[in-house]
């Protein structure tokens, strides 16, 4: 399984971003900001630790890997602020530690949609883990077909001056899942072309949505009966 750390904790970046949105007025002390990086970058590392432990322990036991691959990544400051603002709150550190959860994100790609569950229902067991939000698009698709489970965990995290609790974002998606959103979201980004066509290649989207679905289905009850010989 391989682990891939995308945009990981770059505190000139941080600060580039932060003058950028010319927040001084209300954010004094960019430190403040880049502490929150830190810690969220820290809640991502147990985490992340946590799952690839996790993947280890199965592949011993079950000589199968749950997870493919992960992906960790932290929010930009543009999103992160756009987001706020988008929500209708002010942009104060206030605001960012009480309703953003999703500064560190991970995304788990797993084979298949059995063990999306199983590592979800044993990472959420850990006793310093606790379930914040819990969002099952696989029983309930969003309306463009996407699917995922998303999970916001809180994890404590130990520093220098204390334990802090961290939220933490993890969406589970098999392979296929993750193929489908990824094209989706290019999708999502062609404003600029012909909109019949956009509507069209949303519809067959959502249509191979549902069939990927169902093939994951069927390969997932080969794999069951392999399993169990
Ligand atoms: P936010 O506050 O915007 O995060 O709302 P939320 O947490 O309720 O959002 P949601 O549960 O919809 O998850 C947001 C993330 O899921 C996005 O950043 C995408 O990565 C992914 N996502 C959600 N819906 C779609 C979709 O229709 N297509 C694709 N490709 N990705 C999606
Ligand atoms: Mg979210």
């Amino acid at each position: 399984m391989i682990l891939e750390r995308n945009n990981f904790l770059n505190i000139k970046q941080i600060e580039e971003q932060f003058n950028r949105l010319n927040l001084q007025d209300r954010i004094p002390d960019v430190k403040e900001l880049i502490n929150i990086y830190q810690l969220c970058h820290a809640g991502a590392n147990e985490i992340g630790t946590k799952l690839e432990n996790l993947d280890d322990e199965y592949s011993m036991a079950d000589d199968h890997n749950p997870i493919h691959h992960m992906e960790e990544r932290l929010k930009s400051v543009d999103s992160l602020f756009g987001k706020l603002k988008r929500k209708g709150y002010d942009l104060t550190i206030e605001n960012v530690g009480e309703h953003i959860h999703d500064i560190a994100g991970i995304r788990v790609v797993t084979n298949y949609i059995d063990d999306i569950y199983t590592v979800e229902q044993a990472l959420s067991e850990q006793s310093d883990v606790t379930v914040l939000k819990r969002k099952d698009y696989i029983e309930n698709p969003k309306k463009s077909g996407y699917r995922s489970l998303h999970l916001v965990v809180s994890v404590p995290v130990f520093q220098s001056k204390g334990v802090f609790d961290v939220p933490v974002e993890i969406q589970f998606r098999t392979i296929g899942m993750d193929m489908w959103a990824s094209l989706e979201h290019q999708l999502s980004y062609k404003t600029d072309a012909d909109p019949k066509k956009i509507q069209q290649h949303s519809a067959n989207l959502k249509h191979y949505a549902k069939e990927l679905n169902d093939i994951e289905i069927r390969m997932q009850a080969i794999f069951r009966d392999l399993q169990t010989k």
